[in-house]
């Protein structure tokens, strides 16, 4: 879908004046996330943002600007303090939210970024790009669902790599034996896909959207952000430090505006053409039919299996989170 439609969708929606919504944001602090925020609350009225955010006194210039542009739509931004690769901490937000607010109409997820710094385990034994792309993010969704369903058109949008989906290890799906930086976001990737299925299935009421996006390469800090380690050996930081710095300069000259990011994946927050269930959404903004890799672990039952192992890990990490 051509840019020029989705800023006309999105143009078309907010002289709808939809007003009274509930919106929360996890990894709206930069990048896509804050440009889709950016943009949300000069589309909605009378709404409440939940923003949630690690760095409180790093943000607040950006917050205060965020309040402003707010105010004059009568929104209320509240933000979180959270550390969100941490499911104790997601955990807390989601009980204020749930304890202030009857409905969420919008949930945006997009922490992460390139895991080129290597496996960095949160105390809670995850590591952290596996933890901020697919363990968080899907608790939230677990977490505020039944103020979902209590949306007249409930959308939980994840920006990560949906259509994008690659074969995984089958044998070591949280990669506690074979952490690699493909694996992690093919890991990621395909499991974020699946538990919208296994979520949507659920949806008795077939009410929620749920969309799996890829950005596409987008100009945001994300390549430099990360430092790579040296850990694993020199030629392999070389390599990295090469990648690293190539990506980021394909991303800055080719890569989509982030502004241009922000509208669209606002487009896909508030658009009434997508129907309820589990979608994969290109960098064009289209649903496309699950890839040959998807609909193979489709049939094969992973839902369920990414699913019961989701659980286990949310289990083990409260666990070690309480006994530290
Ligand atoms: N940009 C692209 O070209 C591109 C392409 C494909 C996929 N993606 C995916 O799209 C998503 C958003 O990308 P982006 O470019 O917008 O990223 P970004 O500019 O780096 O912003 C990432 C957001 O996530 C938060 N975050 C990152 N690591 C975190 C951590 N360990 N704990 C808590 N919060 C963390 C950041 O918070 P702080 O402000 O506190 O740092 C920020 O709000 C990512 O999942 C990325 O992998 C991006």
């Amino acid at each position: 879908m051509a840019l020029a439609k989705v800023l006309a969708a999105n143009e078309e929606f907010a002289r709808q004046n939809p007003a009274g919504c509930v919106a929360v944001f996890m990894g709206a602090t930069a990048g896509i996330g804050e440009s889709t925020l950016k943009r949300m609350v000069t589309l909605l009225d009378n709404s409440t943002f939940y923003v949630l955010g690690r760095n409180p006194t790093e943000i607040a210039s950006k917050l205060e600007q965020l309040r402003i542009s707010a105010s004059t739509h009568q929104n209320k931004i509240v933000f979180i303090e959270a550390q969100v690769s941490l499911i104790a901490d997601v955990d807390a937000a989601c009980d204020r939210i749930i304890a202030d607010e009857n409905k969420v109409d919008y949930l945006c997820m997009s922490p992460g970024g390139m895991p080129f710094g290597g496996a960095v385990y949160t105390n809670e034994g995850l590591e952290t790009c596996f933890a901020v792309s697919y363990y968080s993010r899907l608790r939230m969704v677990s977490k505020l669902l039944p103020l979902l369903r209590r949306s007249p058109g409930p959308h939980v949008l994840s920006i990560l790599n949906g259509t994008l989906e690659k074969p995984i290890n089958e044998d070591d799906l949280g990669l506690d034996k074979s952490w690699g930086i493909t694996a992690v976001v093919n890991h990621t990737t395909v499991c974020t896909s699946l538990a919208f299925d296994y979520l949507s299935k659920q949806d008795e009421a077939n009410k929620v959207v749920f969309l799996h996006a890829t950005p596409g390469f987008v100009s945001t800090d994300t390549p430099r952000k990360t430092r790579p380690s040296r850990q694993s050996g020199i030629l392999w930081w070389a390599f990295i430090s090469t990648m690293q710095v190539v990506s980021g300069w394909i991303i800055y000259y080719f890569g989509m505006a982030v502004k241009d990011s922000g509208e669209r994946h606002s487009y896909h927050l508030t658009s009434s053409t997508f129907n309820a269930g589990s979608w994969q959404v290109n960098r064009h903004s289209e649903v496309l039919p699950p890839n040959e890799v998807l609909r193979q672990y489709q049939e094969r039952g992973w839902a369920e299996k990414v699913w019961d192992h989701s659980l286990r890990v949310w289990d083990r990490a409260l666990a070690t989170s309480r006994s530290s």
